[in-house]
């Protein structure tokens, strides 16, 4: 049988235009190819959203066939610890670049490092400021010390909207000849919440084998329920109805497999959306308050089944 590749690999965009959703960042990302000119970079943003997609694409934008000698992606937390990190940026830095001006070292999840290793880092950056530039992506900039923020121009990518979600989706669709209906769509763009790597992800495994695809195998495969299923548990907790909410919490545990953590958390976005006509704003922040209260019990180690349920009971208390 043949190996497949994970898709989002085969479908890893090549070239900035084909980076969807960041238009801001892109298009001054394509004046630095245009002007051959790079500053070092801070790409901050969630995961699965484009940051090494970019990075990889003005790479080899700027460099074509020198790509592979003039590019070096490495893992800023490799286990191995910053040493090996700054071993290796020392070793790509002391040759010279490949008909170009510099070389662009890309160290993912630079927000990892611990304060000494990102002074550290601090170091080695200025150390080849000559022949090197520096990409780096974090998820959250403000854990990136000052002296490393300000030496780079931030750049920051937003989790995509179900649009360009979908239409990624779509279009490997149609070349893996899948036909997609609209709920399952609509399925993996709600479980996906802006990370294009989990859309990309869940749409390969729910697919598998299949050249049809509905919205039930990509909830099973990202142990997520439908928006009603959580709804109508909402409902009949908000109503009292414990024993028949308590029914559909098993439903959700058992048959979805969801974790307590998975239902909580969906349970906190459904509510999150609800109008003022369904629930008052009031109401919201007091339940919003309780949640985070049974979610911190949950992580700190107790019981998830009497937790939810003892969650369930407060939705139905009156206030
Ligand atoms: N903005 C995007 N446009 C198109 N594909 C994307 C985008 N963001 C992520 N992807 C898909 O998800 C995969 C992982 O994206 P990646 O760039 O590694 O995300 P990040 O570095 O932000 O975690 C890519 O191979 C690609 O298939
Ligand atoms: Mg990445």
């Amino acid at each position: 049988m043949e190996i497949e590749l994970p898709w989002i690999e085969k479908y890893r965009p090549q070239k900035l235009e084909d980076v969807v959703g960041q238009e801001e960042p892109i298009k001054r990302l394509q004046s630095y190819v245009t002007n051959k000119t790079l500053p070092n970079l801070l790409f901050s943003g969630s995961a699965g959203v484009g940051k090494t997609s970019a990075a990889v694409s003005l790479a080899k934008e700027l460099f074509q066939t020198g790509f592979e000698r003039n590019f070096l992606e490495l893992n800023a937390s490799d286990d191995r610890g910053i040493d090996v990190v700054r071993k290796t940026i020392k070793d790509f830095a002391r040759t010279l670049a490949f008909e170009a001006d510099f070389k662009i070292i890309f160290l993912d999840e630079s927000d990892a490092l611990t304060s000494d290793a990102q002074q550290a880092l601090r170091r080695t950056m200025e150390k080849y400021t000559r022949t090197c530039r520096f990409i780096l992506s974090c998820n959250y900039s403000s854990r990136i010390i000052e002296p490393i923020q300000s030496r780079c121009v931030v750049f920051r990518f937003r989790p995509l909207n179900s649009k360009d979600v979908e239409k990624k989706i779509l279009s490997i669709a149609e070349i893996e000849k899948i036909e997609i209906d609209e709920s399952a769509l609509k399925a993996i763009s709600y479980v996906s919440q802006g990370d294009m790597r989990k859309a990309v992800n869940v749409f390969q495994a729910a697919s598998s084998g299949n050249d049809k695809l509905g919205e039930e195998s990509v909830y099973n495969v990202a142990s997520q329920a439908r928006p009603d299923e959580i709804k109508q548990l909402i409902e009949k907790a908000l109503a009292g109805e414990f024993l028949k909410a308590r029914e559909l919490l098993d439903n959700l545990m058992y048959e979805h497999g969801m974790s307590g953590e998975d239902v909580i958390l969906q349970l906190y976005r459904e509510l999150i959306g609800m109008s003022e006509e369904e629930m008052p704003s009031k109401r919201k922040i007091e339940l919003v308050d309780t949640i985070g209260e049974y979610n911190f019990r949950l992580v700190e180690g107790a019981n998830e089944r009497i937790q939810l349920e003892a969650l369930i009971a407060q939705f139905g208390k009156k206030e």
